[in-house]
């Protein structure tokens, strides 16, 4: 395989106009966005919205029907040779190598990319996953969780400077999940660029720089991840008074009771702006109780009721 260095001055991904049919389906209708160098970019979407799609057309397993994709600034079409080798790629469903032992695979694919005797990466990577006391088992002998880790391991085998991770804890238990999201924080400050794909959006909001959320193919919103959460979610406030008070109007009130007041306030309002607007005396007040919003409010708001 071609060898030649990124150059880390470009976008790790570039995605623009993508347009991905299949025959009359539009899975995927004129999305731009990009993965900054050193950065998490999480994809998200509800079943069916497209991501699985836009990554296949990023490793040239789909051709796009339209648009353009680039990896550190190279066409996915007509360099793929150089945009795969700069590219790790973990897909949603888990491919079963039955009757090769894990460190067999990982030496196969290496090999693919014409690294043979590869052996120090191979057993640091089989390290790192948890790998190595499973390391000559059969793959069809490996739990599912064991083979998810596999994946990632093969995804790494060749040092890529992108890599993308299509839904990777889909089905793996809390444990191995934290594991591996902390890997992929690991991955980052190497200097690996990332995007991935989850259903797990507390752990997105925890994890990604920017998000874009997807509905059916078009990307609806798209920013810093913390910029999302403040401009589309709510605070929650609860006053717990000491006494009742007489019926209270405010435009942000969503409910009173004898000794509570509930409020929805913007994410960007301070609790000190309700009190001063209140003019509530602070001894009527025994505690203020605040949730705030998160990813999973930001994402429903965008994707169910579709603003
Ligand atoms: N190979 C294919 N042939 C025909 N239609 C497809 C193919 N792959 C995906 N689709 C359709 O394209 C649309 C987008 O699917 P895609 O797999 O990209 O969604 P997704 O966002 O990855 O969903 P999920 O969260 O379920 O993985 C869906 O309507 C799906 O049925
Ligand atoms: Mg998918």
């Amino acid at each position: 395989m071609e060898k030649r260095r990124p150059n880390l001055a470009h976008q790790a991904l570039q995605v623009e106009n993508l347009v991905k049919e299949y025959g009359k389906l539009r899975a995927v209708y004129d999305v731009t966005f990009e993965v900054r160098s050193g950065e998490i970019f999480g994809l998200l979407g509800p079943n069916g919205a497209g991501k699985t799609s836009i990554i296949s057309v990023i490793v040239t397993l789909e051709k796009a029907t339209g648009g353009q994709v680039k990896v550190f600034g190279h066409d996915v079409e007509t360099e793929s040779r150089l945009t795969k080798s700069l590219t790790g790629f973990v897909p949603q469903e888990v491919i079963n190598h039955g009757f090769f032992s894990c460190r067999e695979v990982l030496a196969f694919i290496s090999g693919f990319y014409g690294r043979r005797s590869n052996w120090d990466r191979i057993d640091y990577l089989l390290n790192r996953l948890g790998l190595w006391d499973h390391r000559n088992k059969k793959v069809k002998e490996l739990s599912g969780g064991m083979k998810r880790r596999l994946m990632i391991a093969k995804a790494l085998v060749h040092e890529p400077k992108l890599l993308l991770l299509d839904e990777p804890t889909a089905g793996v238990d809390i444990e191995l999940r934290t594991s591996l999201w902390q890997f992929v924080l690991e991955l980052k400050r190497e200097g690996i660029s990332i995007l991935l794909t989850t259903h797990y959006l507390e752990e997105a909001e925890e994890l990604c720089d920017r998000v874009a959320i997807l509905r059916q193919g078009e990307i609806c919103r798209m920013g810093p991840t913390k910029d999302l959460v403040r401009d589309l979610t709510m605070r929650s406030v609860r006053l717990v008074l000491n006494q009742s008070l007489a019926p209270l109007q405010h435009p942000l009130l969503v409910g009173q009771a004898a000794s509570c007041l509930e409020f929805q306030l913007p994410a960007a309002m301070g609790v000190g702006q309700l009190l001063a607007e209140l003019s509530l005396d602070p001894r009527y007040i025994s505690d203020i109780q605040i949730v705030e919003g998160d990813l999973e409010d930001a994402f429903r708001l965008v994707v169910r009721d579709q603003i």
